[in-house]
């Protein structure tokens, strides 16, 4: 008994000078102002209690105007730097790898797998970043990616009758695009039988990582499982096929053929599941939410018909999108950007500081974490006019209504930029095309947008769809 104690005495006094010099230390550096809030728990309760609001940054917004767009809080068991600061969320993303290192909570980093794309660093991080991008840049895009990508979409929306549960419905049209643009797998049984699984990995990204405690995370875990088993029996299978000479054009050949040996299964297999993920919420969330903001601006929408209808109109009945089609859409990218900035998907990333960082007069200490706030900058009334109203002309050029400056981030930027910024564009533009050139439709009921954990509308936003008979489509 008296062991135990003195084994508590001497824990419990190495763990108070651990803080005092910690504290100490952080005394003495400047950090930018804030409130470090409780012991542990820091300000995480205020954080998701926050985003019950339907305000999309109530949080941020709150500290913003208390100590400005550079400020220090404690969430989720670390001190973190908030930046709603352009200018430092640059310098951010342009030091990935030297000052900073990315940083996923461990639920999302466990289920992801070791070798996907979100968490490797360093030189390897940078010959797969590139891979990746080589996979979906715009020449890749209109001489393979779009063919599918317009066909994919059109059997989709051909299905529709009725009530369409458009969160639901984008969400199955981006998993079968991906899978098409990864792997050439058309949709079918087995496609929707990894859509399922894969649902149930993305659920434990936003649990607590313990299998003990939250019955999410493991049927998570046990879905990763099968989700990896099943892809690993079709890279072995492409494997030697590849071998054999019998070569497809897809982003899994990329990697069975790429120089220096290429990868191993697990790694392809963490690579694959890394892709379906960073593409698959994001890109079905934008289309949903355009479509909502449409609906809510009658103008936007028709101006937007017009456009469409018109491309229609210069081709034959069923003839496909061609890339001159795409490049004739101005003003469905105004609508592709304003839905990016309004409802950012990606909130902003968080990162790990590797040294110490001075930045602005302040000196945050190595290990620290960063939070660069994408959306929050968007929202920001001193670089957007009416930030917080959707107003798809602002993009128009010479409209004065957006900052001169290089604040719009949907994206990311640096060595991590989003390898999918061309694709996710694309797919949102063909989806849009072919919506409002063969339906109409009108919301079956109020539906809300909410911020956390994820931006996403309460109810899969449902609409009622009828088909318009006086367009070729
Ligand atoms: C509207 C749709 C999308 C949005 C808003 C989006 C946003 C982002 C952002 C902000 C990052 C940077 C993360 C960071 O810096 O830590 C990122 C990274 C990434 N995105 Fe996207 N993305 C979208 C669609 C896609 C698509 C379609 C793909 C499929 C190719 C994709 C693949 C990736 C990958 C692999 C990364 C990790 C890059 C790295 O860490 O090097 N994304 N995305």
């Amino acid at each position: 008994m008296a062991f135990l104690f003195y084994i508590l005495f001497w824990v419990s006094l190495s763990a108070l000078i651990f803080i005092i010099h910690r504290t100490s230390r952080y005394r003495r550096l400047r950090l930018p102002p804030g409130n470090l809030g409780l012991p542990f728990l820091g300000e995480t309760l205020q954080l998701i209690s926050a985003y019950k609001t339907e305000n999309p940054e109530p949080f941020i917004d709150e500290r913003v105007s208390r100590f400005g767009s550079l400020f220090t809080t404690h969430v989720f068991g670390e001190p973190t730097v908030f930046s709603v600061d352009p200018e430092t969320n640059r310098f951010i993303l342009q030091n990935e790898g030297k000052l900073f290192e990315s940083s996923y909570p461990g639920s999302i980093s466990n289920l992801l797998g070791k070798h996907s794309l979100l968490l490797m660093r360093g030189s390897l991080h940078k010959r797969m970043h590139s891979l990746t991008m080589s996979f979906a840049n715009s020449s890749i895009i209109r001489d393979h990616l779009l063919v599918d990508i317009d066909r994919l979409v059109r059997l989709n929306l051909d299905s529709w009758t009725d009530l369409v549960f458009l969160m639901e419905e984008a969400k199955k049209i981006t998993f079968e695009l991906t899978m098409k643009q990864l792997m050439s797998f058309d949709p079918g049984e087995w496609t929707e039988s990894l859509r399922k699984q894969y649902l149930l990995v993305i659920e434990g990204f936003f649990t607590v990582p313990l299998p003990i405690f939250s019955t999410t995370y493991r049927r998570a875990i046990q879905a990763r499982t099968k989700v990896a088993e099943a892809l690993s029996l079709i890279v072995r299978q492409r494997r030697s096929e590849s071998e054999a000479g019998e070569r497809k054009n897809d982003m899994l050949e990329a990697l069975l053929s790429a120089d220096d040996g290429g990868f191993s299964d697990e790694e392809i297999v963490d690579f694959l599941v890394a892709l379906l993920v960073a593409g698959y919420e994001t890109t079905s969330t934008i289309m949903t939410l355009a479509v909502k903001f449409l609906t809510e601006t009658p103008l936007a929408l028709a101006q937007l018909k017009e456009e469409h209808e018109g491309i229609r109109a210069r081709k034959s009945e069923g003839e496909a999108l061609k890339w001159s089609d795409y490049k004739s859409m101005p003003f469905t990218q105004c609508v592709v950007n304003e839905t990016l900035r309004v409802a950012n998907i990606i909130s902003g990333v968080f990162r790990r500081a590797m040294t110490d960082i001075n930045i602005k007069g302040y000196t945050i200490p190595k290990g620290w974490k960063f939070f660069a706030s994408f959306r929050a900058v968007h929202l920001d009334h001193n670089h957007f006019k009416d930030a917080r109203t959707f107003n798809p002309w602002r993009w128009q050029s010479n409209s004065g209504t957006t900052s001169p400056v290089n604040v719009f981030t949907p994206f990311g930027g640096g060595p991590r930029l989003c390898p999918g910024y061309e694709l996710a564009r694309v797919e949102l533009s063909v989806f849009l095309h072919h919506l409002v050139t063969s339906f109409s439709w009108t919301p079956a009921e109020e539906d809300k947008l909410v911020f956390f954990p994820t931006t996403r509308t309460q109810k899969r936003y449902p609409i009622n769809v009828q088909r318009r008979s006086n367009v070729k489509s």
